[in-house]
């Protein structure tokens, strides 16, 4: 079943107190929804949040992990440590990890079927660059880096993938997809699954906008048929306004 999701991706922010901070102030001030509400810390604050957001709705994600079981990847985090301090869901191929870290879409494969294997559900980011976009080559860009990291997968797979569409231009710079070229790429995106996977595998799958979304664009971005939530950075770092964007999902 498609869900509506709203996702804060902390990204290198809050330390313990901070997290700690946040997480109280989210969970007294939560509101109703139906959309699962994800928080994704980093590594260090991970154990913490778990600890904290349980018996509440709240789901913690890591932001990363690598694709190796274990052994010698100095400063790298695997599924089982994740799993073992009960983390069961993680962001894949943010475009931050792809752009200074070097990710690919083959590393990013490899990562998707260890958490797989792990029986982690996974938000997987795509998205374009600027330059791109201008070129009118999103799609295509979108569409390969979808056809490398997942096309791989069998698939009963898709009901643990949740893709977030993030384009690298509206990342951290106040610029926002409008909600017609969200809708666009979006649908275009259901399109290529359901073309490989069929329909009801396209229709299951949840698909997030990010790149500024904030508490004054989320209503519109999300009312769009196939935006089915947010891959929120900056303003989930703001409780009133990830509150805000968490009620503006209907
Ligand atoms: P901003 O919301 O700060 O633009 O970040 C989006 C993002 O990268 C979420 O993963």
């Amino acid at each position: 079943m498609r869900r509506k999701v709203i996702a804060g991706n902390w990204k290198m922010n809050n330390d313990a107190e901070q997290s700690v901070q946040l997480i109280n102030t989210l969970l007294q001030k939560l509101p109703q929804t139906h959309a699962e509400v994800v928080i994704a810390p980093s590594f260090v604050n991970l154990a913490l949040a778990v600890e904290k957001t349980k018996n509440s709705p709240i789901i913690v994600a890591a932001q990363n992990m690598h694709f190796a079981e274990k052994g010698a990847f100095t400063g790298e985090v695997s599924a089982s440590m994740l799993e073992a301090i009960g983390i069961k869901t993680t962001i894949l191929g943010h475009s931050e990890r792809r752009e200074y870290f070097n990710e690919t879409d083959e590393s990013l494969a490899k990562k998707v079927d260890t958490a797989l294997a792990h029986h982690f559900r996974i938000i997987f980011c795509i998205g374009e660059k600027l330059a791109e976009r201008k070129a009118g080559k999103h799609f295509e860009v979108v569409k390969g880096q979808i056809e490398k990291a997942l096309f791989h997968l069998p698939q009963q797979a898709w009901t643990s993938i949740i893709l977030a569409y993030e384009p690298v231009w509206a990342i951290g710079t106040g610029e926002t997809a409008t909600p017609e070229q969200a809708q666009e790429i979006h649908a275009f995106i259901r399109k290529i699954v359901a073309d490989k996977y069929g329909k009801t595998v396209a229709d299951d799958l949840s698909i997030l906008y990010g790149g500024s979304c904030n508490a004054k664009n989320a209503a519109s971005l999300f009312a769009n048929p196939d935006v089915d939530g947010g891959l929120i950075g900056g303003a989930a770092l703001i409780v009133d306004d990830f509150i805000t964007i968490i009620q503006a999902m209907k």
